[in-house]
């Protein structure tokens, strides 16, 4: 089995939300519910239309991510993991993750979903300060994001993550590491942080370009990082990850597909797919990706072919992510039938030597120095 050349992930984008949060720029759209029936029935045509290039092996991973994946009715979801099994196969134990919104769904959906098959839940909960979640124009408070968690919870789901966003308007280290700490209160199996990215275009960024909102400088950011590592651990959660902490067993299978840079199946509007060194994806428009499809037009918006030099260096730099796993040296020689010591020899040893990274017979990984300037360390593995 090469994970690498045959795909065992399936991504299906469900460009679907209630409001267009403040800070987002993922190609998902506010009012346009009345277009998820046609849109579902187009996503289980494209799976369908791409089934040859699914590898002979079952999917291990399939993940539904969004976007608002839970304002699909369960019968939706019914409908394309039946798609998805006729035309790719799913693995009996696959890990099968659904994103979902705080105040999108009740006990009885969850129960569904689990019925379905769905083992993981990722829960956006981005922040516990009520004032904070309104001015994103989210559509849960704080009670509502711990009172979803009960419900998975009592749903019987296996795993649930919780995302959080810190470098948040207004936050303080304090306030940071207070939500943190109630969020854990929660007793999550995993836990993803993501800095907040100011990006281009979005209402957050013309509210800070003009000097009407206040983010943390940069340094406070880094300090919000380095405050959380303590109060993870203290919960019990490894550190797999540089933004993702798991309880053991619970280490999100999907997502190290992407950070081992192996190759996934991407469905629907925008989606993107990674196979044999090319990174292709779908047109975006939610009506453009319809039309397309009903036509059996070509879905394709864009690609990328990666010279082998390129996946080489994209390779290492996700793999440094991986914080106990990191650049695994036999695994990388029998993809690329390179040693990442004979590749990048002196500069792993000088990045060992100034106390960056741990090389030892098997493995490269960052040490805790390295982690805090991982993206710099990074620069050094790319052509
Ligand atoms: C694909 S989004 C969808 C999750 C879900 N729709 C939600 O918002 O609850 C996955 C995660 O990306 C993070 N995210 C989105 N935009 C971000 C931004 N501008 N900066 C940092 N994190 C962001 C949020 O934590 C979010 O939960
Ligand atoms: S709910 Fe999630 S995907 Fe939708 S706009 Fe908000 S952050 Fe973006």
């Amino acid at each position: 089995m090469r994970p690498w050349s045959t795909p065992r992930a399936a991504y299906l984008h469900i460009p679907f939300c209630r409001t267009k949060c403040l800070y987002c720029d993922f190609n998902t759209y506010a009012g346009k519910d009345r277009l998820i029936g046609e849109y579902v029935a187009a996503l289980i045509s494209e799976i369908e239309r791409r089934a040859g290039e699914a590898g002979k092996e079952p999917l291990q991973t399939v993940y539904f991510g969004g976007g608002t994946p839970s304002l699909l009715p369960l019968t939706a979801v019914r409908r394309l993991l039946i798609a998805l099994a006729r035309a790719c196969d799913v693995a009996p134990d696959a890990e099968i993750t659904l994103e979902v919104n705080p105040g999108t769904f009740g006990r009885h959906y969850l129960e569904g979903l689990r019925a379905l098959g769905v083992s993981r839940l990722s829960l956006g909960v981005q922040s516990l300060d009520d004032e904070t979640l309104r001015r994103l124009a989210r559509t849960h408070d704080a009670a509502g994001a711990i009172a979803a968690v009960g419900l998975a919870r009592d749903a019987g789901i296996r795993s649930i993550n919780l995302d959080l966003i810190y470098g948040l308007p207004w936050q303080t280290v304090t306030d940071w590491r207070e939500h943190l700490r109630r969020a854990l209160e929660t007793g999550p199996d995993h836990v993803s942080l993501y800095a907040l990215m100011i990006e281009e275009g979005t209402p957050l960024s013309t509210l800070v370009a003009r000097g009407r909102w206040s983010v943390p400088d940069d340094d406070a950011v880094a300090d919000m990082y380095e405050a959380a590592l303590p109060v993870l651990e203290g919960a019990g959660l490894l550190h797999y990850e540089v933004s993702n902490w798991a309880r053991p067993g619970h280490a999100s299978q999907h997502n190290l597909t992407y950070w081992r840079n192996e190759a996934y199946l991407g469905f629907g509007a925008g989606a993107h797919s990674y196979v044999g060194g090319r990174r292709f994806w779908n047109v975006k428009p939610i009506e453009g990706y319809i039309r397309r499809v009903a036509r059996r037009a070509d879905l394709v918006g864009g690609e990328e072919l990666l010279a082998p030099d390129a996946q080489l260096g994209e390779t290492a730099v996700l793999a440094l992510r991986l914080r106990q796993e990191g650049i695994d040296f036999r695994r990388f020689a029998e993809r690329f039938g390179v040693h990442p010591l004979g590749r990048w020899g002196p500069a792993l040893e000088e990045l060992a030597g100034s106390g960056l990274l741990t090389v030892g017979g098997e493995r490269a990984t960052l040490t805790d120095a390295g982690l805090l300037v991982s993206n710099e360390i990074g620069t050094r593995f790319l052509p």
